[in-house]
C-alpha cells in the first residue's frame, strides 16, 4: 500500500490468497500437504489414484464397493474417440507430448455433446471422460509414434495399472503399477499452483472444462511449473556426461541459473512428496544407470541445501522414479497431467459451484493522458 493509499502491485500474487478452496491445503511453513484435511503422509501408499480423484470430488474417502464402482466407471471410459486416433497418426513426430496433449484434450470436446453443459451433473461426468481419456491420449501419442497400436486397457486394472500397460504394450509388474499409483497419488492437487488456478480463471469466465483443462495444460507446460521434471533428467544426464555433481551445480549458480526441481513458492521446507519420490527412487532404482541417477541426485540435494538453503520439489525425485519406469524424458510432464487432471477437475467443479469472475487489477505505470497527435502531423521519427 503507498502513503496515498493506494494498493501496489505484488508481482506473482507472492502470499495473495485469491479465493477459498476445502480441497488441498499447502502449509509452506510445517511442510505438510493435506488432501480435503487428510495429510499425504497418511495417504501415500495407502490410498488408491482413484481414491484421491473420489476424496478431492466428494470431500470424503469412498467405501469399498463405491470404489470399485467409481474405477470400473474410469476404466471404462479409457477408450477414444476413432478420429482422434486417427488424428495421432497424422501429427509430426516432433512435436512436444505437452504441446499434443493440449491440443487433444481440446479437440474431446468436438466429441462430447455434452461439452458446452456447465451444470454440476454434466460437468462430473466430462471430469470423469477428462481423468479417463488423458492417460489413453498420452499412451496413445506414445504408441502411434512408433507405429504401434494402442492396447485396450484391462477392466479389472485401474489407471496406474491401464496408463503403463497402454504405454509400454505390456502389463507391467505389481510393483512397478504401485509405483506408478504412488506417483499420481503425490502430483494430484497442490492448492492454487499456476495450472490450477488458470483452470480457475477460464472456469471463471462460465466456458466449460474442457476449455479450463486445456489452458491447465497449457500452464503446466513451463520449467518452471510442471516442466521441471523433465529438465531434471536432462541435466542429471549431462552431469552423468561430465561425471562432477560440485561442479556443475557451482556452475550453475555462478551463473544466476535455477537448479531445476528445487525451490518452491510456498515450502520453505522440504516438500513433503519429494519425502516420499525419493524413498521410492532409491528403491526402484534397478539397473545400474538408474541407481548412477539417483545416488547423483542425493549429492545433488545435499549440494543444493549447502549452498542456498533450498530443498528439492515434487519435481527432482519425480524424473528418477519415472525413468526406472521406462517413461521416456519427454512425457515427464505429461505423466503429471494424468494426475493433476484430478485437481484441476475438482476446482473447476468448486469455482463452478460458487462462481465469481476472477479478474484482478493492474496498476497502470505508464503516461497519461497523452495528447493525440494525428498521422499527417506527427514528427519523422514517430511522437515521443
Ligand atoms: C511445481 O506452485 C506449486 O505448488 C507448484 C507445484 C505443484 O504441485 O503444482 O509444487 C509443482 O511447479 C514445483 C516447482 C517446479 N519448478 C522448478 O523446479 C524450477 C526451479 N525452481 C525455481 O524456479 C523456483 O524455486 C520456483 C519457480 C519454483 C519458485 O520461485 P519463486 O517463489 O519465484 O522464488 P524465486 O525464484 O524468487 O527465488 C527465491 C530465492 C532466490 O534467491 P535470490 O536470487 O533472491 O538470492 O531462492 C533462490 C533464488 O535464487 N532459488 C533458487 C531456486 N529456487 C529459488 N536458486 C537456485 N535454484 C532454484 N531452483
Amino acid at each position: 500500500m503507498t502513503d496515498k493509499g493506494e494498493k501496489t502491485a505484488v508481482r506473482g500474487l507472492e502470499g495473495v490468497i485469491a479465493s477459498e478452496t476445502r480441497i488441498g491445503m499447502v502449509d509452506g511453513v510445517n511442510g505438510k500437504l493435506y488432501y480435503a484435511g487428510y495429510e499425504i503422509d497418511e495417504l501415500a501408499e495407502q490410498v488408491s489414484f482413484e481414491e484421491v480423484v473420489f476424496l478431492l470430488w466428494h470431500d470424503r474417502l469412498p467405501a469399498e464397493k463405491e470404489l470399485l464402482a467409481f474405477r470400473d466407471q474410469l476404466v471404462r471410459e479409457m477408450t477414444l474417440p476413432p478420429a482422434l486416433q486417427d488424428w495421432f497418426r497424422r501429427i509430426p513426430a516432433d512435436l512436444h507430448p505437452m504441446v499434443v496433449l493440449r491440443s487433444a484434450v481440446s479437440d474431446l470436446a468436438l466429441f462430447d455433446p455434452e461439452a458446452a453443459d456447465n451444470s454440476a451433473a454434466a460437468t462430473q461426468r466430462k471430469a470423469i471422460r477428462l481423468v479417463a481419456k488423458i492417460p489413453t491420449i498420452i499412451a496413445g501419442i506414445h504408441r502411434m509414434r512408433q507405429g504401434l497400436d494402442l492396447p485396450a486397457p484391462d477392466l479389472s486394472q485401474g489407471i496406474a495399472f491401464n496408463f503403463l500397460r497402454m504405454f509400454l504394450g505390456s502389463d507391467p509388474s505389481p510393483y512397478d503399477a504401485e509405483t506408478m499409483d504412488l506417483v499420481l497419488v503425490l502430483h494430484a492437487d497442490h492448492g492454487f499452483n499456476a495450472s490450477t488456478f488458470s483452470a480457475r480463471v477460464t472456469a471463471s469466465t462460465l466456458a466449460d472444462i474442457y476449455g479450463a483443462v486445456t489452458s491447465a495444460i497449457a500452464t503446466l507446460q513451463g520449467p518452471l511449473h510442471g516442466g521441471a521434471n523433465q529438465r531434471v533428467m536432462e541435466m542429471l544426464t549431462e552431469i552423468g556426461d561430465s561425471g562432477d555433481v560440485a561442479d556443475y551445480i557451482d556452475g550453475l549458480l555462478a551463473q544466476g541459473k535455477r537448479i531445476m526441481g528445487f525451490g518452491h513458492r510456498v515450502y520453505k521446507v522440504q516438500d513433503p512428496r519429494a519425502r516420499h519420490l525419493r524413498k521410492r527412487a532409491g528403491q526402484v532404482c534397478r539397473e545400474d544407470e538408474g541407481c548412477t541417477y539417483f545416488k547423483m541426485s542425493e549429492t545433488i540435494e545435499e549440494k543444493t541445501l549447502q549452498e542456498k538453503g533450498i530443498y528439492p520439489n515434487v519435481d527432482f525425485y519425480s524424473a528418477t522414479v519415472q525413468h526406472a519406469l521406462g517413461i521416456p524424458v519427454a512425457y515427464y510432464t505429461t505423466v503429471f497431467a494424468v494426475s493433476r487432471i484430478a485437481g484441476w477437475s475438482a476446482h473447476v467443479m468448486e469455482q463452478l459451484a460458487d462462481n465469481r469472475l476472477i479478474r484482478p487489477r493492474a496498476q497502470f505505470t505508464g503516461k497519461y493522458p497523452r495528447k493525440f497527435t494525428p498521422r499527417s502531423q506527427r514528427p519523422e521519427g514517430g511522437e515521443k
